[in-house]
């Protein structure tokens, strides 16, 4: 493992999921690093706290379920920013049950990948601008259970939690494989941050929400779970494309591997957000 790391200094980055668990915890550290650090989330109180406590360049609050809100979003720091270096795909839930966003998308899906890809689009000028553009997304080893349901993406047939969810984060690594193949001019790679204990399964209440808690002390605190963030935002890497785990280059299951499904999701993607970037 390579400890060099790249200067952050005056360099712009975003963080989405920043008010809580491995995202704050990744946003302090990058913000301790020099980077100018500005905090996407839902809840505008969380958002001004969080920001004042670590340092933060600025807020934007957002719901990243709604596409109509990511689009907000990239406009809202296009506008106010007008550069960005690194972005940080972090936020992603679990829900215990199937539940629509007020666009009427599945919410895993929603949040956990087409949120990602669309915040990505959005902001690919800046990026491309930046001259060192990174895209860090923020995956999960579930991701070996996974599989994409081409036909059914947002499970309108037989719901459950761990399969949605396992999906979206092999969405997570298919989506960094394959803009790192279309815009080779950035850096773009995922990670596994580890079993971490936040409030990650926890805010749906019911039986998720106990075993997350049972799970607790055997797990990494937010600060250690934000550190293979921190090493795929500000180190040399050396894997495009590639999928890091304990801040290292790692290899996922197969089907992460797939460059014809990477490809075919971008399409499939695409049928949801439209084609056309700003
Ligand atoms: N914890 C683990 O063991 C683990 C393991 C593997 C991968 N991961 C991944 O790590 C990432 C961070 O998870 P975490 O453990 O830090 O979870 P967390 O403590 O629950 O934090 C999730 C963050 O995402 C934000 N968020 C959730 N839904 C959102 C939405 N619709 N719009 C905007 N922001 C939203 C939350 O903001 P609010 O303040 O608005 O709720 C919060 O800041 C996720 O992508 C997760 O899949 C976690």
């Amino acid at each position: 493992m390579t400890t060099q790391t790249t200067s952050l200094a005056g360099r712009h980055v975003l963080v989405t999921g920043a008010t809580g668990g491995i995202g704050l915890e990744t946003a302090r550290g990058l913000a301790q690093r020099g980077a100018q650090v500005v905090l996407v989330g839902r809840n505008r109180e969380r958002l001004s706290r969080v920001s004042a406590e670590i340092g933060g360049h600025g807020t934007i609050q957002a719901d990243l379920g709604e596409r109509a809100e990511v689009r907000r979003a990239a406009a809202e720091y296009r506008d106010r920013f007008g550069a960005l270096d690194v972005l940080v795909n972090n936020a992603g839930a679990m829900y215990t049950t199937r539940q629509e966003s007020r666009e009427g998308t599945e919410l895993t899906w929603a949040v956990n990948h087409l949120a990602p890809f669309l915040l990505t689009r959005e902001l690919l000028p800046l990026l491309r601008r930046s001259g060192a553009g990174r895209v860090v997304t923020v995956a999960s080893a579930a991701h070996v259970v996974g599989r994409i349901r081409f036909d059914d993406p947002e499970f309108r047939r037989g719901y459950s939690a761990w399969p949605a969810y396992a999906q979206s984060k092999l969405a997570n690594i298919l989506f960094a494989r394959e803009l790192a193949r279309r815009e080779p001019s950035l850096q773009s790679v995922s990670l596994h941050p580890g079993m971490v204990a936040s409030g990650f399964g926890k805010n749906g209440g019911g039986r998720f929400a106990r075993l997350y808690a049972l799970l607790d002390p055997f797990s990494l605190t937010p600060e250690e779970g934000a550190q293979t963030s921190l090493y795929a935002a500000t180190a040399r890497l050396e894997g495009q494309g590639g999928y890091y785990a304990d801040s290292r280059l790692a290899t996922p299951a197969p089907q992460a591997l797939d460059d014809g499904a990477a490809e075919r999701l971008w399409t499939l993607s695409e049928s949801y957000v439209g084609a056309d970037t700003p």
